[in-house]
């Protein structure tokens, strides 16, 4: 349960009072603050529980930063109480918390205000088309039905603007009225109290019917004793799966089937379903890494593109503006973002259109392009409850935070569906690519070396080559030519646009064979652009792509290194370590 609402509306005076009026914190303990607020001649606050209660965990009750932990006769909850919209939106969007039911506190003496609204809009973002309105602190006006009835009708009128609905309930946090007992100061209320009202709640069952969806958090190598378990470990979101069930990676579209559920301590599993924390291991020795999306190949793919059309709420002071780079957080993936083009920004207290300055200020809400760098894969917010969630961080901070609307097609989706066959048809070695690299010390790499017509690409890739070789590496040297006259002999050189992304999509594919093999592939060619590289790393895998611009910096590229022709050979470093 997420109690949200205008600061100092009663929040968390509520939510300490209903854990002493439930018995949930025992007499003493409340005496204990009674007193110490005696002492320091201040009032005492129900609020104050909840600060006192933090690290203890021998009671009936804990808490740790914002979230309560309490049970009724009826069943456990955890209440977390959201100081800011910050601190909560951060929680539910990254699904730390992920909120069942949502409760929103008014202060029926000061009526609505900015937060009573932007929170509403965040609940209706995050997919709350219903939610329970707490008009508190009923005390300040009289108990009075007509100020009840009156803020709670303008406030149905605002959440109807976002299609939801709510139920209102009359209370005094201070004086403990209809929350855990009926009030006795409203005798015109009928209604349920607060804490029924909790426990009429009905439970979210894990959607089962769903596309199973698990994003990977981690992959383990077991080496000890013989053992070579490969284990794909995260926390299934959707869904249900099977051992013997097909299973497709994305974006990478590498699929294989489930060979054992992983359990601890726990008798043995075959199937594992939505909201557990699960691992597997898989026939086949695929590479795997963390951020990509496990699904059932039986079922629904999800979007996998670098563009999306996403609703973004903006929490940094710095105005989020278009063109620069942030983090994307989502599921498990972090990918670099840029804004690519704001379409309407949406002041997210009164819900009217702002005049867009191609900036998102804060607190605005704005519909955006979002392009990233590398193919993500998830759902839209329609299509899957809690689906397409995501966070903006700058640097090391979330700013910002929103769902996915629409997913884009991009330069690259023909490619990339035709790569997802390619990879689904994929004979696997019993090899995996990982014992590979153990056996030949290095990662297998692509080295693109590009930059202007006249600059001298050949013998810097053939010093590379040399170096590499003479260090042990198991390398080779790639002109184009030796593509274009072989490979490439059936299509025209000077055709149109479309021929010249058949070139690079073959030179791609020569290079995924090279490299599956396990071998290190330094590849020259003339002026690629941004789209052409998008096309190699689509087929040929992103972390296994590295470039290197030699000559003037005429290129909309962001190489991995720019190198000056004239400095010579000898200022092209690559760190040995990443091959
Ligand atoms: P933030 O955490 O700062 O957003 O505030 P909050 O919503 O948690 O409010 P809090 O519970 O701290 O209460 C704010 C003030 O309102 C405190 O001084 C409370 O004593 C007072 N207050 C809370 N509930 C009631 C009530 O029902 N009646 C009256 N008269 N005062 C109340
Ligand atoms: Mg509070």
């Amino acid at each position: 349960m997420v109690f949200v609402g205008h600061v100092d509306h009663g929040k968390s005076t509520i939510i300490g009072r209903l854990l002493a009026d439930t018995e949930s914190v025992p007499q003493e303990r409340i005496d204990l603050v009674r007193q110490s607020c005696l002492h320091n001649a201040k009032p005492f606050e129900y609020a104050f529980l909840l600060d006192t209660l933090k690290d203890e965990r021998s009671q009936g009750v804990t808490i740790d930063s914002a979230r309560v932990f309490f049970k009724t006769a009826l069943r456990d909850y955890i209440i977390i109480d959201a100081p800011g919209h910050g601190e909560f939106l951060k929680n539910m969007i990254t699904g730390a918390s992920r909120a069942e039911a949502a409760f929103l506190v008014i202060d029926a003496a000061e009526g609505i205000q900015e937060n009573s609204r932007r929170h509403a809009y965040l609940l209706s973002m995050l997919g709350f088309s219903n939610i329970v309105v707490l008009i508190n602190k009923m005390d300040i006006v009289n108990y009075s039905q007509t100020v009840f009835e009156s803020v709670s009708a303008e406030y149905s009128t605002f959440l109807s603007q976002m299609k939801m609905t709510a139920d209102f309930i009359p209370l005094s946090g201070i004086e403990g009225e209809n929350l855990a007992k009926p009030p006795s100061k409203m005798p015109w209320y009928k209604g349920r109290t607060l804490l029924s009202t909790l426990d009429s709640i009905q439970k979210e069952l894990p959607s089962l019917t769903r596309p199973f969806r698990m994003p990977v958090q981690d992959v383990y190598k077991f080496t000890e004793d013989g053992d070579t378990r490969r284990i794909i470990a995260g926390t299934i979101e959707l869904g249900k799966i099977s051992v013997g069930d097909s299973v497709t990676f994305y974006p990478s579209g590498n699929n294989c089937k489930i060979k054992t559920i992983e359990s601890y301590n726990k008798p043995e599993q075959t199937t594992a379903i939505a909201h557990q924390a699960a691992a597997f291991t898989l026939d086949k020795p695929l590479f795997v890494s963390r951020g990509e999306l496990m699904t059932r190949t039986d079922q629904q793919p999800p979007n996998v593109t670098t563009r999306m059309g996403a609703t973004i709420f903006w929490m940094n002071k710095q105005p989020l503006v278009t063109g620069k780079n942030y983090t994307l957080k989502m599921g498990t993936a972090r990918e670099r973002i840029v804004i690519e083009k704001i379409e309407q920004v949406i002041d997210a207290e009164t819900l009217s259109r702002k005049e867009s300055k191609g900036n998102i200020e804060h607190h605005d809400i704005a519909d955006c392009v979002l392009l990233t760098d590398r193919a993500v894969a998830f759902d839209c917010s329609h299509d899957e409850s809690g689906a397409g969630r995501f966070v903006i961080m700058d640097g090391f901070e979330i700013c910002g935070g929103g769902l996915v609307r629409t997913a884009m097609g991009d330069s690259q989706s023909a490619i990339r569906n035709y790569v997802f066959r390619r990879n689904s048809k994929w004979e696997q070695s019993d090899i995996s690519l990982e014992d590979r690299a153990e056996r030949y010390g290095q990662k297998p790499s692509l080295i693109l070396i590009t930059g202007p017509k006249n600059v001298d690409k050949k013998s810097i890739a053939k010093a590379v080559e040399s170096d590499l070789f003479n260090a042990g590496r198991i390398v080779s040297f790639l002109g184009i030519a030796n593509v274009l006259y072989g490979v490439d002999a059936d299509i025209k050189r000077d055709g149109p646009d479309e021929s010249k992304s058949e070139h690079i999509r073959r030179l791609g594919e020569v290079a995924h064979l090279m490299l599956s093999a396990g071998i290190i592939l330094v590849v020259t060619a003339t002026g690629l652009t941004q789209e052409d590289l998008a096309l190699l790393r689509t087929t040929v895998g992103h972390d296994m792509t590295y470039v290197v611009w030699v000559g003037q910096r005429q290129t909309n590229i962001e190489p991995d290194l720019f190198a000056s022709e004239s400095a010579g050979i000898n200022s092209i470093v690559i760190d040995d370590k990443t091959l």
